[in-house]
């Protein structure tokens, strides 16, 4: 190695966030990079139930040589195919407990995995036209996937000898995950754990950091320094002095009270998907683990009082507010103007923070592991690499926050403050483009179809991170057509016609599923040996 390249890095924080640097990086770099993670005894981490997308495994956990059996029963997981929306479109609160599905409750589904594609064109659109002619009235995922009625019956992602039969992400809880992966680069990487305080660094004339000192008169040196302290962001923000762009006004929700609730999972089954409950001043999440769930009211304190918050919450769930462990999150909506500055990178909550609603959290992390590594930069820091690298966080960041805000704008529930406000917020006008563009039956990104290597290519998965599935899943599901189908598909009425064999075969699939999958609760005892 040249004189000029990085032989220690420092990671500030030993959460989540900071032992999945540490074991991503000690992995991607080898053992020509020295690694120290400082952890601070006794800081709470923030782990409430987490859920993940699929390619969690392939990008992360099978670049780090673990298999997804290993590292699961580890970390008490659970099986997520996708988010079930419940009463988005109409008010109900308290109705997610009714148990079937169905009756009445209203919900919709964002599922995982790529459209069926019909002579080179996704199902959505045989979908809208069928729709928009009057030729069907049965909704979007009900149409074009199965999922959507094995999760009213808390079947399978996987069959009992491992056969899976559909794209699955996981829950479970971040701070064994955080735990896992510590032993992993302590033990197997050989990273070096401090525990102890961070009281301030110190910066050269250049305005890179030198070394940070600690509470126990440590002074650390590294030559790159990744911040992983949390919403406090310490060195991202406080020392390097990089402003926090607050987006507030795009998302209203800032806090959060959060829980877990025993479950009884032998008679009522393990949910193999995320719920996201409309609440009257923003939503709850609910991530079924095996014995429990984690739940949380993430709301808009300019709309309900924490108070008022943690009644309503505690009062859907039947819990005593007085017996019951709380735990109230604060939380600032945003990213910093730039994730790199110099020789420090924020990764996790220090960079930047979104509502949890799509599951993007964890994500997030690992996306801005993979980037820093393929713009790992030498002691010479090229404003270049810095540069391409703050770009890729910010589209990321950007992208996603508007197509989180397009749930709160185009929900149809307008039943009280909150709701009514989240219609008046303006979304960028680059995502009113890609509306645009889905009302014009065209669909709204590339129409990637190959399932195969989706959850597998890191780079064709961030660059098209939102596909149509996702943009058909969450509109159609929220009630928002296109104002007509593709005007294209008028002029091939044979393609129509054959299209209705993908939704016969849907239909056969979703059956054969039905009479063949072992139920979620029965595959997690196995797998955990319960
Ligand atoms: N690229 C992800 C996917 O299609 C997008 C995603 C993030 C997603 N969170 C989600 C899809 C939640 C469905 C549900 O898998």
């Amino acid at each position: 190695m040249d004189d000029n390249g990085i032989k220690k890095i420092l990671v500030l924080g030993g959460g989540t966030a900071g032992w999945m640097a540490a074991s991503y990086l000690g992995r991607a770099l080898g053992p020509t990079v020295s690694i120290t993670v400082l952890e601070a005894p006794g800081v709470p981490k923030i782990g409430v139930g987490e859920a993940t997308i699929p390619n969690l495994q392939k990008v992360f956990f099978d670049f780090l040589g673990l298999s997804e059996e290993e590292w699961m029963t580890e970390c008490n997981a659970s099986f997520k195919m996708g988010i079930r929306f419940v009463n988005w479109r109409t008010p109900g609160t308290g109705a997610a407990k009714a148990r079937p599905f169905g009756n009445g409750v209203d919900h919709f589904d964002h599922l995982f995995g790529l459209l069926p594609a019909h002579d080179s064109l996704p199902l959505s659109h045989y979908w809208t036209h069928k729709r928009l002619s009057g030729a069907t009235d049965e909704p979007f995922d009900r149409a074009c996937y199965p999922q959507p009625a094995v999760f009213d019956q808390n079947l399978s992602p996987r069959y009992l000898d491992g056969t899976r039969w559909a794209s699955y992400a996981w829950h479970f809880d971040a701070n064994l995950v955080a735990d896992f992966l510590r032993r992993f680069s302590t033990e197997k990487q050989g990273a070096v754990h401090i525990e102890d305080r961070f009281t301030g660094a110190e910066i050269d004339q250049s305005g890179h950091i030198v070394a940070v000192s600690t509470e126990a008169g440590r002074r650390i040196e590294a030559d790159l320094f990744v911040d992983c302290s949390g919403f406090r962001s310490l060195l991202i923000n406080q020392v390097m002095k990089e402003p926090f762009l607050d987006m507030s006004d795009h998302l209203l929700n800032d806090r959060a009270v959060a829980t877990q609730v025993p479950h009884d999972d032998a008679t009522q089954g393990v949910e193999p998907f995320t719920s996201a409950i409309a609440m009257s001043s923003g939503w709850a999440w609910k991530i079924p683990m095996l014995g429990r769930f984690g739940t949380g009211y993430v709301y808009s304190s300019r709309f309900a009082s924490q108070d008022e918050a943690t009644e309503e919450f505690c009062r859907m769930w039947n819990l005593d507010p007085e017996q019951q462990p709380l735990n109230h999150i604060k939380f600032r909506v945003g990213r910093n103007r730039r994730a790199w500055v110099k020789n420090c990178v924020g990764i996790g909550l220090s960079s930047c923070f979104l509502e949890p609603l799509e599951s993007t959290g964890i994500y997030f992390v690992y996306a801005a592991l993979y980037q820093l590594v393929k713009h790992f930069p030498d002691k010479r820091f090229d404003p270049v690499l810095i540069g391409q690298f703050n770009r890729e966080i910010e589209t990321m960041f950007d992208d996603t926050r508007d197509f989180i805000q397009a749930h709160f704008s185009f929900a149809p529930r307008n039943d009280t403050p909150f709701w009514q406000a989240c219609k008046e917020l303006e979304l960028a006008s680059d995502f009113q483009e890609k509306v645009a563009v889905y009302k014009s039956g065209l669909g709204v990104s590339l129409p990637v179809t190959d399932e195969s290597n989706y959850y597998g290519n890191f780079e064709a998965e961030f660059r098209n991170f939102w596909s149509n599935a996702n943009y058909y899943c969450v509109f159609a599901g929220l009630g928002l057509l296109p104002d007509h189908s593709l005007p294209a598909l008028n002029h091939r009425p044979s393609s129509i016609e054959s299209a209705e064999t993908v939704f016969a075969d849907i239909r056969r699939r979703r059956d054969e599923l039905l009479g063949t999958l072992p139920s979620t609760y029965e595959y997690l005892c196995k797998l955990h040996g319960k």
